[in-house]
This record gives structure tokens, sequence and C-alpha cells, in this order.
């Protein structure tokens, strides 16, 4: 499998991004923002078989170069369990690491089991619980 850098026309791969969630997906409000990224990439993998786009992920460097942030991993259902994601990851790893990143991060919700199994499978840790709330549409006075 080939992880490069997305390209325009791989903004196709927003087709299987949709219902990823019960809640649905967001990576079509944050693909052109991460695209454009100069702290970051995004990265995609294209499947062998008909070209189409079947996983992305994006990474960026912030914390002073320090640490690596992971995050919008996406793998086409009909292409999970073959190490895709593992891949994603350690391509935005050794990009991390050339910035200087010493530290890579992610978060995941709590019942997506499956994204927590698979970020331990790749050296992650639990670091922190937490709660978030929404930030109000009218500022507090
Ligand atoms: C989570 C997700 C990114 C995993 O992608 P993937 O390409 O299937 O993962 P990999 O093949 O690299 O998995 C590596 C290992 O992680 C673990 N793992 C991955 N998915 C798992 C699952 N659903 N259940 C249990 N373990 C899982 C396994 O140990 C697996 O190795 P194995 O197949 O030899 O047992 C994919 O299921 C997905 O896109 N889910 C929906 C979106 C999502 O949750 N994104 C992450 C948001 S933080």
């Amino acid at each position: 499998m080939r992880v490069r850098v997305a390209k325009k026309s791989d903004k196709e791969v927003l087709k299987f991004c949709t219902n990823t969630f019960e809640w649905g997906d967001n990576i079509d409000q944050v693909w052109d923002v991460w695209s454009a990224d100069p702290h970051g990439k995004l990265y995609v993998v294209r499947s062998k078989n008909n070209n189409f786009p079947v996983a992305i992920s994006h990474g960026t460097v912030c914390s002073g170069n320090r640490q690596i942030w992971v995050e919008g991993i996406r793998v086409h259902p009909a292409h999970r369990r073959k190490k895709i994601a593992t891949a994603l990851i350690a391509k935005t790893l050794q990009y991390g690491m050339r910035q200087g990143a010493i530290e890579a991060s992610a978060v995941v919700a709590t019942n997506n089991i499956g994204s927590r199994l698979m970020l331990e499978k790749n050296g992650f840790n639990v670091s922190l619980d937490g709660y978030i709330t929404q930030v109000p549409s009218d500022p507090i006075v």
C-alpha cells in the first residue's frame, strides 16, 4: 500500500466519510483546512483495485514542533483490518519526527473501542480522561 500526501482529486474520499459515527462525520468541514495546513500533512491511501481513496489521516506539529497531533483517521469499512491505519500513523509519526517531534497525541471517544485498540497497538497509551463541552454560541457576559 502507498501512503501519500492528498491531492485535490482525493477529495472524493468524502463519499465514504459520511456515516462514520452515529452523528455522521466532519471530514467535509476540515478537508480544505487540513490540506492547506502549513504545519501538517493530510495523507491518503488509494485502493490498488480501483484506485479509489480508501483511507485518510491528518497530522500536524504543535507545541513548538515537539508534538505531532494525529487526527482524522478514516478507513473505508471494506478495507479495515489491513493495517492501513497503522501505515497512516507510521507515515505521520515519521513526518513529525522529521520536524522535531518527540511525542505523538490523539484524542478518541471512550466508546470508540476499535480506534482505542488500534492506537494502543501502535504504541499510544491513555494519558487523560476528561470532559468536553460545546462553547455557547452567545458570549457569556
Ligand atoms: C479505527 C480504524 C481507523 C482502524 O483502521 P484499520 O486500518 O482497520 O486498523 P489496522 O488494520 O491498522 O489495525 C491495527 C490493529 O489495531 C486493532 N484494531 C483495529 N481495529 C479494531 C477493531 N475494530 N476492533 C478491535 N481491534 C482493532 C487490532 O489489534 C489491529 O490488528 P489486527 O487486525 O492484526 O488484530 C477504522 O476502523 C476506522 O476508520 N474507524 C472509523 C473511524 C474512526 O473511528 N477513526 C478514529 C477516530 S479517533
